[in-house]
């Protein structure tokens, strides 16, 4: 029988030490009201040296698993979607899988900036469909601090630490709940719109974050609303059977804006940029964790999932929960 893919755990770790807006304010010419009015953000978690996206990324897997009630014997597959990994190989996930304790199943990153997470929730989605997977973790885990440019306040300011996981299962294509489309997109030709400096395989470059942040923002705004309506309409759905929305948390205004399309009143829309800043591919999966845990997204709900980031890439889940 054909399958559906059913999100089934939850889990998320977030770094202990907090930096707030305030703190920032005494080593950058900046300040707490600058950075709030303009994205929305109050503090960002930051990783402790020992801190990486392996170690993270394997916490709130096993949280994930845990909420499930299954073990990594289970798992078939993990796919991590990260742009900050420990090394350029073995891949983040395999380092995971170790960690985890699995010899068995595969597993490999997905490179797509902030969108990352939908990439990998949407992969997950088609090695469940074809029957190759039973099921899947599927982790966002980033440490940006190690990639922003601590003195550029154009940019450092926006983003935080931390990793989110969910479990996905098989189920038959007639259960009700579950992935009901994904859409992907990129488009390399705006590339050089938000970057990162170099890499391992390109010597004498900076390895730091740059952004056109107004292009950015206007790519996002325009993007982000074509892709809700791509979701609905693929399934000739309107804006308001969406019971919940949850964004990339990158700015509020950009969330703002897209739940303004939707007529989707504040509390219907999962925010966490204000205490987690822009955790890049970690912060859907966060926020879905914590607005599930809390009991305000419920069993048979219909969440909207969008991201835009890096590449430009971009594009949307829409899930029965
Ligand atoms: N504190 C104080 N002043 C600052 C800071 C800061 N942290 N950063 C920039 N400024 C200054 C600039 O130097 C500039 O000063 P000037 O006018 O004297 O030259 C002024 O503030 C305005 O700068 P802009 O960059 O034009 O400010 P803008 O209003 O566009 O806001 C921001 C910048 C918040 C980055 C906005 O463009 C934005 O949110 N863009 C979206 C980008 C984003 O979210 N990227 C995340 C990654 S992509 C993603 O996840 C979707």
């Amino acid at each position: 029988m054909a399958k559906r893919s059913r999100l089934v755990g939850f889990g998320g770790f977030l770094p202990e030490r907090v930096v707030t807006n305030e703190e920032l304010a005494t080593r950058l010419a900046t300040s707490d009201e600058w950075i709030r009015t303009r994205t929305g953000i109050t503090q960002r978690h930051v990783a402790g040296p020992e801190d990486t996206a392996t170690s993270m990324g394997t916490r709130a897997a096993q949280r994930a698993l845990e909420y499930a009630g299954l073990s990594a014997q289970d798992i078939d597959v993990v796919l991590v979607a990260t742009s900050t990994p420990d090394q350029a190989f073995p891949a983040t996930a395999v380092r995971i899988q170790a960690a985890l304790g699995m010899t068995h199943g595969f597993g490999f990153d997905i490179a797509a900036a902030c969108s990352g997470f939908i990439f990998a929730l949407a992969t997950a989605d088609s090695f469940i469909r074809s029957g190759q997977v039973r099921n899947a973790l599927v982790i966002g885990s980033e440490v940006y601090s190690r990639i922003v440019d601590w003195e550029d306040r154009g940019t450092c300011v926006l983003f935080g630490d931390g990793a989110g996981a969910v479990v996905v299962s098989a189920t038959d294509e007639s259960d009700s709940h579950g992935i009901l489309s994904t859409h992907l997109h990129s488009d390399g030709t705006t590339g050089d719109l938000l970057y990162v400096d170099g890499a391992v395989g390109q010597p004498e470059k900076s390895g730091h974050l740059k952004m056109s942040g107004r292009d950015v923002f206007r790519h996002a705004v325009a993007k982000l609303s074509s892709s809700v309506d791509e979701a609905l309409n693929a399934e000739g759905l309107t804006y308001a059977d969406v019971d919940w929305l949850v964004p990339h948390q990158a700015n509020i205004r950009i969330i703002e804006g897209v739940a303004k399309k939707l007529s989707l009143p504040a509390e219907r829309v999962v925010v966490t940029v204000d205490r987690h800043a822009n955790t890049s591919a970690a912060s859907i999966p966060l926020a879905l964790d914590e607005a599930v845990r809390d009991g305000r997204i419920q069993k048979g709900e219909l969440v909207l999932m969008e991201a835009l980031g890096g590449g430009l890439t971009w594009g949307s889940v829409l899930v029965r929960l």
